[in-house]
């Protein structure tokens, strides 16, 4: 594994941006799975910096992200379609048609799941796939519980995971319950992993996913078995595993 300690949320952005760049430059027809949350943002603008400077081209990638809130239709400006399309995608050479993102307004979701799931597995899974990190330990959607859930799913939301998320939401009564999320297994078969956290309320998620035993409850923790993972944090994201690790 290895780790980046950035000094600030710019720096760490960078950083992560320049590991996806690498990617892209060595296999420029790649698969990028890609996630949403507020800790991505700067690694996605660094992206389009690149990109509008033409030191970097999407024109070849496939990317598939990791999650989709149940219900809210693309346009939802609380939707990850919407998030992707403007943080990223409408920014970009990356080809509209090469973008998948599970969709949250289906009449059947466990249906949606699994044509996800055939989607991801058909491109051959992703080369990289870039994650966040609940407070709660969660990746993608995946919230601690049980077991480890293996492929796409439909997944109820935690109290924990509505309180945080509630912020984008005129209040936590309209975030939505459910999500559809590629499973644990999914996202462990993808070559490489790049996860970023950013701020002190992720010290402890950190710590427990990589310092920790391995356990669904703490679903980032099953990353301790992939065998290629770059942590990228700012200082004090990581401050807890480092003194650990010291
Ligand atoms: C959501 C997403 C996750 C993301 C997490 C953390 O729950 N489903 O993929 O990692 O939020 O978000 P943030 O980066 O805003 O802390």
């Amino acid at each position: 594994m290895r780790i980046y300690q950035e000094k600030d949320y710019n720096a760490m952005s960078r950083r992560a941006a320049s590991v996806i760049a690498a990617q892209v430059v060595s296999k420029p027809d790649c698969v990028l799975g890609l996630a949403t949350g507020s800790t991505p943002v700067g690694t996605y603008q660094q992206l389009i910096q690149w990109c509008k400077q033409g030191d970097l081209s999407f024109a070849q990638v496939h990317s598939v992200n990791l999650d989709e809130y149940c219900g809210l239709a693309p346009e939802h400006d609380q939707s990850y379609r919407y998030f992707m399309q403007t943080n990223l995608f409408d920014h970009v050479d990356i080809k509209p048609e090469n973008t998948n993102v599970p969709s949250g307004l289906v009449s059947d979701p466990e249906e949606e799941c699994a044509r996800y799931e055939d989607v991801v597995k058909g491109l051959g899974y992703a080369d990289l796939q870039l994650l966040g990190l609940g407070r709660n330990g969660h990746i993608g959607f995946n919230e601690p519980c049980g077991e480890f859930p293996l492929a796409t799913h439909l997944v109820d939301l935690t109290e924990s995971t509505i309180e945080a998320n509630a912020r984008f939401f005129a209040s936590a009564n309209d975030v939505p319950k459910q999500a559809l999320t590629m499973g644990v297994g999914t996202i462990m078969k993808a070559r490489k992993i790049l996860i970023v956290a950013s701020g002190a309320d992720k010290a402890d998620a950190v710590w427990k996913a990589f310092c920790g035993p391995i356990t669904p409850e703490v679903p980032a923790s099953v990353l301790q078995l992939h065998p290629d993972v770059t942590l990228v944090g700012d200082g004090s994201a990581l401050a807890k595993l480092m003194e650990d690790k010291a």
